[in-house]
């Protein structure tokens, strides 16, 4: 594991992200709540660059004809066909078999570093 740190925390606005390239990878730096978060910036579905997708909050559980919304700013929609992914976690709002790769993220003396593996032969950004 090696942490890479690739951004200042303070140029990422609360609700805001950037994107950084990290051994290659498109990485998108989410921050919520006062909290980082890395994502890979290729959906699942059918690889469209995640980061250029709207943050959001979603529908929750409701009543028949009924449309509650909720946890804004915790929900990324991709920009191809919005399927949409906790920044949190990566997990897909519809399924646990469907995720973003999430990586974890440290922070030290306002620096932000995001944790990557060392590359493995598999593709990444699926997780099913
Ligand atoms: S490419 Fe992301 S939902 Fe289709």
């Amino acid at each position: 594991m090696t942490v890479h740190y690739v951004a200042d925390a303070d140029d990422i606005p609360e609700g805001g992200h950037t994107v950084v390239t990290i051994e290659g990878r498109s990485i998108g730096i989410y921050r919520v709540q006062g909290e980082y978060y890395a994502l890979h910036n290729y959906c699942p579905h059918q690889g469209a660059p995640m980061c250029a997708g709207y943050v959001s909050g979603t529908t929750l559980p409701s009543g028949v004809y009924e449309y509650e919304y909720g946890r804004a700013g915790e929900i990324l929609r991709c920009p191809w066909h919005g399927w949409e992914f906790d920044i949190r976690t990566g997990k897909s709002l519809f399924s646990d078999k469907v995720r973003v790769r999430a990586y974890p993220v440290h922070v030290k003396d306002g620096k932000i570093g995001v944790e990557l593996a060392p590359q493995s032969s598999k593709a990444s950004g699926v997780h099913q």
